[in-house]
């Protein structure tokens, strides 16, 4: 599948070396993305905000080199990383079309994340949309007039074939991927800013993430993704996500709170649901997990704030609360959840503005 609009004209000049860098945000689904079908391309829409102060750190160094095929050293935290190389050697391979200087250079790839590699955060979303945008930095050079949204289209575009949720991850900080009937501008093929009212509820919503669990997951997102073919439940889920994304968009107009808090939970407990009843099956939950669950909706139910969860492919728990509610929340997360977690270990993040460029 070649989409033409983001294949390049004849680059006027080839530069013999240069550099670029970029930071960007991790981001959590409200609605989730579970089941893609070929070139990345989601079984269903979904949305999520951009966070702020998770975020991955990318320079890039090229240089013209002479050899064939695609050439690059990635370094973590100024580590070799040889581990990183067979997903950047796919990513390159599916954008190359779009990219054609990818093999003209050598690349020196440095990265380096504000949240410990080991948390179980997913560094995909972050990381695939910071070297997206870095190459989109390389392309910028070579084609200088390219304008603003265009650039963030395309990084977006290539950030999706990366990895599917990075295309979330180029703006803020509320943002949806995949086609949905009554969502403008929506696409299959890359993330674009919510377009609609956004109620003041929601300005500076809190994302605290409790890291339940720092282990390498035993079932990666790719493999779950692939059991959503021919799940027995996998039609009334995906159907389910664009009723989910409907609602939302009153919810979000209208600021209530309450019936944001059930469509976000029931989308988290759903998405295991889904893990849970696919073949094979899977628990990525952990005891912890479901006792921050219960803690939670008993705090809810016994003080009437809009404290919430939501979850990704792991044990970790997202606790979202709006901004106008941190203060009691954030002392109920330190003196009650934070004992479930590892070492006692949460990062405090909230809604952020998208992918920035470093400067020198
Ligand atoms: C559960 O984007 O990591 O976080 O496209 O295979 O790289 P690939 O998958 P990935 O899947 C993330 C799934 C999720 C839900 C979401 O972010 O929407």
């Amino acid at each position: 599948m070649i989409v033409n609009e983001f294949i390049p004209k004849p680059y006027k000049q080839l530069l013999e070396r240069g550099a670029a860098a970029y930071s960007a945000p991790s981001n959590i689904a409200l609605v989730k993305y579970w089941g893609k079908k070929a070139h990345q391309i989601p079984a269903n829409p979904s949305i999520s905000f951009t966070l702020d102060n998770c975020k991955t750190t990318t320079s890039l160094k090229f240089e013209k080199k002479t050899s064939e095929g695609f050439s690059f050293e990635v370094f973590l935290e100024g580590v070799l990383e040889e581990d990183f190389k067979p997903k950047i050697e796919q990513f390159f391979n599916r954008i190359e079309v779009y990219l054609p200087f990818l093999r003209t250079y050598h690349f020196v790839i440095e990265t380096s994340n504000t949240f410990p590699h080991s948390s179980g955060i997913a560094s995909s979303a972050s990381g695939m949309s910071a070297l997206a945008l870095c190459l989109m930095q390389v392309e910028q050079q070579l084609n200088p007039d390219m304008s603003k949204e265009f650039f963030n289209k395309k990084a977006s575009f290539l950030a999706r074939l990366g990895s599917g949720s990075a295309c979330r991850s180029i703006e803020g900080n509320l943002v949806v991927w995949g086609t949905h009937a009554n969502i403008e501008g929506s696409s299959d093929l890359l993330g674009i800013k919510y377009p609609y009212e956004v109620h003041q509820n929601f300005t500076n919503y809190h994302d605290t993430i409790l890291l339940v669990d720092k282990g390498e997951k035993q079932v990666s997102s790719t493999v779950g993704h692939n059991l959503m073919h021919n799940h027995p439940f996998a039609e009334q889920r995906f159907a389910q996500a664009h009723s989910n994304l409907d609602a939302l968009i009153s919810v979000l107009k209208s600021g209530d709170l309450s019936t944001f808090i059930r469509i976000v939970e029931s989308e988290a407990l759903t998405l295991h649901a889904m893990m849970m009843s696919s073949d094979p099956y899977f628990i990525l939950m952990k005891p912890n997990t479901l006792e921050i669950i219960n803690k939670i909706w008993a705090f809810r139910a016994q003080t009437g704030l809009h404290i919430c969860f939501t979850l990704d492919a792991g044990a970790n728990v997202h606790v979202l609360f709006p901004e106008a509610e941190a203060k009691e929340i954030q002392e109920f997360i330190k003196t009650e959840l934070a004992v479930h977690c590892q070492n006692g270990h949460f990062i405090e993040d909230k809604l952020g503005q998208g992918a920035q460029p470093i400067k020198n």
